[in-house]
């Protein structure tokens, strides 16, 4: 298991990026923070990805930063009818339609045939492990996945609610689940709140 290192500051955030982030911060939605999505936007670069798979959209800012920064198409699942159609609204003002494709439903009710090369797990954390099955076959044959939140703000096990230590279970067995996954080699970096990099293992 190889460790990350913290990425460089760049000068990345527009004006409108910056207002669509403030707008869920205020909002009370959580969204990627600027590390982990500087880390996300430079490993798909890095590994020349040209499609992206996203689980949970929330209004779309991940979506449309990764879009905007990178150039790579991306289609994004949302659950939540109201944030979904903020995305959509945001995509249009951002003129990102041809490159984002939005999709409202539950990713573990939903079948997707189209291959991708990259997908990155944000969606709910107790389902890590079935979103991680469910969709491992579209990610193609040089693919990666990317997961984020897995330190779960560092929270202390002993001294959060029942339903949070019930997650922060999840995400435990999630990480172990990921290192003992032999089709993949994962590694684990503190970047962000906590993400993994899964790239295929060639046969
Ligand atoms: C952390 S937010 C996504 C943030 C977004 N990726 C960003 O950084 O801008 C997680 C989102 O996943 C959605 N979600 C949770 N479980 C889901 C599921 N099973 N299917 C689709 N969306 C789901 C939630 O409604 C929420 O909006």
């Amino acid at each position: 298991m190889k460790k990350m290192t913290k990425m460089t500051t760049m000068h990345w955030m527009t004006k409108e990026l910056k207002a669509l982030q403030l707008k869920a911060q205020n909002d009370n939605i959580p969204i990627l923070s600027n590390d982990g999505l500087l880390f996300l936007v430079e490993t798909i670069k890095r590994k020349k990805a040209s499609s992206v798979l996203e689980i949970g959209t929330a209004t779309g800012f991940s979506a449309i930063a990764i879009a905007l920064l990178t150039g790579v198409t991306v289609t994004s699942v949302e659950r939540d009818e109201v944030r979904y159609l903020e995305a959509v609204n945001n995509v249009k003002a951002f003129g990102l339609e041809d490159k984002i494709t939005l999709i409202l439903k539950d990713a573990l009710e939903i079948d997707i045939q189209e291959t991708f090369d990259c997908l990155f797990i944000d969606a709910a954390k107790a389902q890590y492990e079935k979103f991680f099955n469910k969709f491992e076959p579209n990610v193609s044959k040089n693919g990666f996945i990317i997961t984020d939140n897995l330190n779960f703000h560092n929270l202390d096990i002993n001294k959060v609610s029942r339903s949070t230590r019930h997650l922060i279970k999840r995400l435990t067995s999630f990480k172990a689940f990921l290192k003992d996954n032999q089709a993949f080699d994962t590694t684990f970096s503190d970047i962000g709140d906590g993400m993994s990099v899964s790239e295929r293992i060639q046969k």
